[in-house]
């Protein structure tokens, strides 16, 4: 055990806490508040989830040193990737630092690479555009369901092409949401609660199971169809020049990791497809329903980003390549994912005792440290409530000075946010291009901090002359020019 390495301060306790419990049921009833009103009592302030202490990191600085410059002295665990880890196995968020962690990286970051992403952005935008145009005109929508579900849509096309059977796709969207719902429950939960045999337990099991089981077709399709490709390569390459370009048109990002040298095992692709899965669709659902909420309360703000969007686009619908040109709809985004979170609690476990600005960790503490916390510090963030996307602009953002960190740190920092960027995008703009205006139905939503921070009632009514692109299976991908249908409610 190493000593620590500096003089340290008693480290403060945060106030409320009761016997047993400590500050859970402050985490329980009003996470965010209690998190954002730990800062006043110092750079690390010491709480209690149950009997376990944990040390939260109120300064963004030290959140770096904890990610980046110490992270070996901090490493990925805590009792959330514990809870994760039963059911998703060795997946890259929740496998231990270390060989496989890294290993695992490697292979996956080619996935997520800006140029490779990009060989998916005309195919997400056509899923995105059959979804938005299909909604009602003046329906009033659950937006938190619509936007899991386009975000789902969209990620399914980019991880396993554009044929994966319909079948498969609607069984897709029908599991992830109630998935979802259960692992919320089995975070929250004390660990023998969720070992114990409940309906609810069994119930959230089965569906595990089921996913893994959906996961399996989609892989045995996709490695079917690549087998296939590469049987008839030569051939299709030479009666038909465009065969190989309308291959790779439909295949998907997962391609990498079945072609990838260092095979995964059958078991690992089910962890790693499901760790993507889980972690692409809420974080990017939530921001996206959080932004439309802010577009309804700025009417100035909604009008700069269809005056860019049609600025870029003219009357065409989005294409991909028109993504870096929209910085605006970047600052939109990028503000609504600073002021919702969306994480808002992230753990780890110190491996040695330290001395962490001053105060003394011990070793088998958990850290937290708080994307949603930093982001919202007035230091960096004057009038940290106000949705600002000018907050963004090259010449305030670099006030920020390193506090945002949605997107964590180092080397376990989010693999996806490449994606994230361009999916939001498409779907944020797609839903402008389609509808003229957006309402909002219900009462203001409340703020629920689970997994992420997620609204607790959000519905939206879509109102006016609703623009599709023209039908695009007729037309080159990406090159159709906009039709204006009155809208007639779909079938
Ligand atoms: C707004 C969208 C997103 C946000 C705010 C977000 C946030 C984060 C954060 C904070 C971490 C680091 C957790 C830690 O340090 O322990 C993380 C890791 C991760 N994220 Fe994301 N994420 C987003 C979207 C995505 C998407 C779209 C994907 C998949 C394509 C994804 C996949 C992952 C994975 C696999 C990890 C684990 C990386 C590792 O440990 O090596 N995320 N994300």
């Amino acid at each position: 055990m190493n000593a620590p390495t500096a003089s340290t301060t008693p480290t403060p306790t945060a106030p409320g806490g009761w016997p047993l419990i400590g500050h859970a049921h402050r985490l329980a009833r009003d996470p965010l508040p209690f998190m954002t009103s730990l800062r006043q009592h110092g750079s690390v302030v010491r709480i209690s989830i149950g009997p376990t202490p944990a040390y939260v990191v109120t300064d963004p600085a030290l959140t770096r040193r904890v990610l980046v410059t110490d992270a070996a002295s901090f490493a990925k665990g805590g009792k959330i990737i514990d809870a994760l880890r039963v059911f998703f196995g060795d997946g890259l968020a929740t496998v231990a630092d270390g060989d496989t962690h890294l290993r695992n990286r490697r292979l996956m970051q080619p996935m997520f690479n800006k140029a490779h992403i990009a060989t998916r952005g005309d195919a997400m935008i056509q899923r995105v555009q059959e979804m938005v145009g299909n909604w009602r005109e003046g329906e009033s929508r659950d937006v938190y369901a619509d936007m899991n579900d386009i975000t789902l849509a969209a990620f399914l096309v980019a991880l396993f092409g554009t044929d994966l059977p319909a079948h498969l796709q609607g069984e897709f969207t029908t599991l992830m949401p109630a998935i979802m719902k259960g692992t919320i429950r089995q975070t929250i939960l004390p660990q023998w609660v969720t070992r114990l045999p409940l309906p609810a337990n069994r119930a959230h099991a089965e569906r595990v199971a089921s996913l893994r089981a959906l996961i399996d077709q989609a892989i045995d399709y996709h490695a079917s169809r690549t087998t296939k490709a590469q049987a008839g390569a030569p051939a299709d390459a030479g009666a038909c020049p465009h065969a190989s370009a309308a291959a790779a048109e439909r295949a998907g990002l997962f391609e990498t990791l079945l072609n990838a040298q260092d095979q995964l095992s059958r078991r690992q692709l089910q962890d790693e497809a499901i760790t993507l899965l889980t972690g692409a669709i809420e974080t990017t659902g939530t921001t996206l329903a959080w932004t439309l909420y802010e577009l309804t309360r700025h009417p100035d703000i909604e009008q700069r980003l269809r005056s860019e969007l049609e600025g870029v686009c003219h009357e065409r619908p989005l294409r991909h390549e028109d993504l870096d040109h929209l910085p605006y709809a970047r600052q939109v985004l990028q503000e609504a994912v600073r002021k919702y979170g969306p994480a808002w609690m992230v753990t780890r476990t110190a491996t040695r005792d330290i001395d962490l600005g001053g105060h003394r960790v011990p070793e088998g503490a958990d850290i937290v440290w708080s994307p949603y916390l930093h982001q919202h510090d007035p230091d960096f963030f004057p009038e940290p409530h106000r949705f600002d996307p000018d907050r963004w602009t090259t010449e305030r953002a670099p006030a920020t000075r390193g506090a945002f960190l949605a997107f964590g740190d180092g080397r376990r920092k989010c693999i996806g946010e490449n994606f994230a960027w361009t999916e939001l995008q498409i779907i944020l703009a797609t839903i402008l291009q389609t509808w003229p205006h957006i309402e909002l139905t219900s009462r203001t939503p409340n703020a629920q901090a689970v997994v992420t921070v997620k609204p607790d009632t959000m519905t939206m009514a879509y109102r006016g002359q609703r623009r599709m692109p023209a039908d695009s299976s007729s037309a080159e991908p990406g090159r159709s020019g906009p039709t204006t249908n009155t809208a007639t409610p779909s079938p």
